[in-house]
């Protein structure tokens, strides 16, 4: 009883947690005092980590073939899902919503058919290879990016579009970075998801970091930079 009680609060939160992100950033909107942020979750959703071993069952049978054993994924075909950062930086919401909705556009498809608790059970099977602790609350309440639009979409076209492809249109492209200019994807994420990933980028996959510090950096973006390329990606889906 106690446990099919604890499914239920766990649905309601995933249930009223459904609101949309905040709206796209124009870099100069002012008016606002308190630093606005594109927080998407207000309360974290928890998932009971034994859920695990059925989740195990449930990858194998509905996403080995893209995402690989082990979720590693395989450069211009699928991200890993199992990458350190990547786990670190992302809140259930965001991964329950992506495997529920897919991402149009891209190759990876929608499970809502599979049901709230299957695709639970495949995030905690996701989480059991977490080796940093969990940051997504800190991240997603980082305060919205601000900056300009122009210098943004300069320095992604000279640095990111070689990867993820004009607009951050993705694989379609022929590289091997994600569809980050896609509303699937940008819905989906607060604007500190986007700003870690790109300071500190993904090990073991060719996402290095950006920012001015870490262990992986291939280019020095300054803070101002990366925002700047932030409130350019905000407007592409809208393009
Ligand atoms: C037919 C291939 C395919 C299958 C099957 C598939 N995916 Fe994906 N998935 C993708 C692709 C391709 C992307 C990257 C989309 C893009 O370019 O942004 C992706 C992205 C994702 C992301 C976002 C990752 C990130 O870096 O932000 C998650 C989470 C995810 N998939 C989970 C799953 C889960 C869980 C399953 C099984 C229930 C699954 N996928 C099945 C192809 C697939
Ligand atoms: C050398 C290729 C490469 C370059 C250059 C690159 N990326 Fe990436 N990026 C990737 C790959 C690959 C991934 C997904 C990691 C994986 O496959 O597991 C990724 C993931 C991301 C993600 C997470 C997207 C998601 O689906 O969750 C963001 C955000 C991102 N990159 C932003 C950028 C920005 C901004 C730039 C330019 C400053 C950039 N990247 C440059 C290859 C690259």
């Amino acid at each position: 009883m106690a446990k099919i009680l604890s499914i239920l609060v766990a649905m309601m939160l995933v249930l009223s947690g459904c609101d949309k992100p905040a709206g796209p950033s124009t870099g100069n909107d002012k008016a606002s005092e308190a630093p606005a942020t594109t927080k998407v979750a207000d309360k974290p959703i928890v998932i009971d980590p034994s859920l695990a071993t059925a989740g195990k069952t449930l990858y194998a049978q509905n996403c080995i073939f893209c995402h690989q054993a082990d979720a590693i994924g395989k450069p211009g075909f699928a991200p890993s899902l199992t990458n350190h950062e990547f786990l670190s930086v992302s809140s259930n919401k965001f991964l329950l919503s992506t495997i529920r909705d897919g991402r149009a556009g891209t190759g990876m498809p929608p499970f809502s058919h599979l049901g709230k608790q299957d695709i639970e059970s495949i995030v905690a099977y996701l989480r059991s290879y977490a080796t940093l602790p969990d940051r997504s609350a800190e991240v997603d309440a980082q305060p919205a990016a601000q900056g300009d639009i122009t210098r943004g979409q300069a320095s992604f076209e000279l640095i990111c579009l070689t990867c993820h492809g004009p607009g951050g249109n993705g694989y379609a492209a022929g590289g091997t970075g994600t569809a980050i200019g896609k509303a699937g994807t940008l819905d989906k994420v607060t604007d500190g998801f986007l700003r870690v990933t790109i300071q500190e980028g993904r090990t073991n996959t060719r996402m290095l970091g950006f920012g001015k510090e870490g262990p992986r950096v291939m280019a020095a973006l300054s803070d101002q930079e990366i925002d700047d390329i932030i409130v350019y990606l905000r407007t592409v889906p809208s393009k």
